[in-house]
């Protein structure tokens, strides 16, 4: 039995589908602090089975614990935790106590437990601003704000933990940009508030909930002066952490892969690629810089393939196609008004 971490959230419960699709058992643990109930109801509805679900804190040992009494728990996928950087900014404390805090109280009872296999959600945020692309794994790490420090220091800390017991089965997934959502329309992701990220920002543009996007600068040394990123479908996101799973028994030292596509799409080309896909004008402004951003930033997928045997299959138009379907369908996410 594998247990997922924050699998009531948009990459978790996407994640979910594809364990299921793959035969592996698991069962969720989540407080729904950015998440609600409903996407697993729709997980379930999606794989025709119920899921098992523990609701409680990462940071609460005791309930943990009552994962492992109640289920015998092989592996965990840990994707729980805070992830809004502006706000990481804002509550520092917060960011390092349920990150950082969180995984080593679930590092404490996965290893008293005897339990030593975990995925971690790291992000492409650890290369701060990098020197060159595309981005391999041993590039320089550097983080500028909370958010991205607590990824930086949850990967130090499991790299520890390997060297004082080599029984330890690590694998730190570092994403890029998540987008896109399942087929059926069901799950998808949804933001709480105004959307920080480009895609929802766009799609919810798309369906009339914002006047306009603002696109934050067009002056960054890239093909049309507009910030370039490495948008990866959540499915194929999913299947990276399948097949992690599958290889972890194998893995020796902490392996550390990069999850994207390796190709790199600016804001014009992803506003472009999203009016084709729904066929609505996507209204748009230039607007200053945000600061903390980078011009480009896309992966060098090729470590993934060769030691997860994984690379990502889904193109920029299936993600904005399957980000429109999830919209227009649920224009308020999972919330019914
Ligand atoms: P999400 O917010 O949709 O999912 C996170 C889930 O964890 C939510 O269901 C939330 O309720 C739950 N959670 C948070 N704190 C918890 C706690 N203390 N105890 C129990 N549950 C808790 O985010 P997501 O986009 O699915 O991201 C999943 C992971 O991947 C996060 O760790 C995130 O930092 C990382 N990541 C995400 C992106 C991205 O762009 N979405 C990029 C890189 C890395
Ligand atoms: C953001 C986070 C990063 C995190 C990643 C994935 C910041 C500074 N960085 O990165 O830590 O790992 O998400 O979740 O928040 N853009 C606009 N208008 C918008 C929104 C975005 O022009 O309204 C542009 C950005 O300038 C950027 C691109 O779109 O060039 C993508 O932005 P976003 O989706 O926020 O992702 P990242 O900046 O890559």
């Amino acid at each position: 039995m594998i247990l997922v971490t924050g699998g009531a959230g948009y990459i978790g419960s996407h994640t979910c589908i594809e364990l299921h699709n793959a035969g592996h058992d698991f069962v969720v643990f989540d407080n729904f602090s950015n998440s609600s109930s409903e996407s697993l109801n729709r997980v379930a509805k999606i794989i025709g089975k119920e899921i098992k679900l523990v609701e409680g804190d990462i940071r609460d040992s005791a309930a943990l614990q009552q994962v492992f009494d109640n289920y015998d728990i092989e592996s965990v996928i840990h994707f729980a935790g805070l992830k809004a950087v502006g706000e990481s900014v804002e509550m520092p404390l917060e960011y390092y106590d349920n990150n950082i805090v969180g995984t080593l109280h679930l590092c404490e009872v996965m290893k008293k437990n005897n339990c030593k296999k975990i995925v971690f959600s790291s992000s492409a945020t650890v290369y701060g601003d990098p020197h060159t692309t595309p981005i391999k794994e041993d590039f320089p790490l550097s983080a500028t704000n909370p958010y991205g420090k607590s990824k930086l220091f949850i990967e130090e800390i499991l790299r520890d933990l390997y060297i004082s017991d080599n029984e330890w089965k690590i694998v730190l997934l570092r994403y890029f940009n998540p987008v896109g959502a399942h087929k059926s329309g069901l799950i998808g992701e949804d933001p709480n508030g105004i959307p920080n990220n480009l895609m929802p920002f766009i799609a919810q543009t798309a369906v009339g909930k914002r006047e306009h996007l603002s696109v934050f600068g067009n002056d960054y040394d890239t093909h049309d002066g507009t910030g370039v990123r490495d948008y990866i479908h959540v499915i194929d996101l999913s299947m990276g952490h399948v097949k992690a799973i599958e290889k972890i028994n194998s893995v020796e030292k902490v392996l550390t892969v990069n999850l994207g596509t390796g190709k790199g799409y600016s804001v014009l080309d992803m506003v472009q690629a999203f009016e084709k896909a729904s066929g609505k004008e996507i209204p748009y402004k230039i607007t200053p810089r945000r600061s903390g951003d980078i011009a480009k930033c896309f992966a060098d997928p090729s470590y993934a393939k060769a030691v997860l045997n994984w690379e990502a299959t889904r193109d920029v138009n299936e993600m904005c196609e399957d980000s429109w379907r999830w919209q227009v369908n649920n224009p308020n996410g999972y919330k019914n008004d």
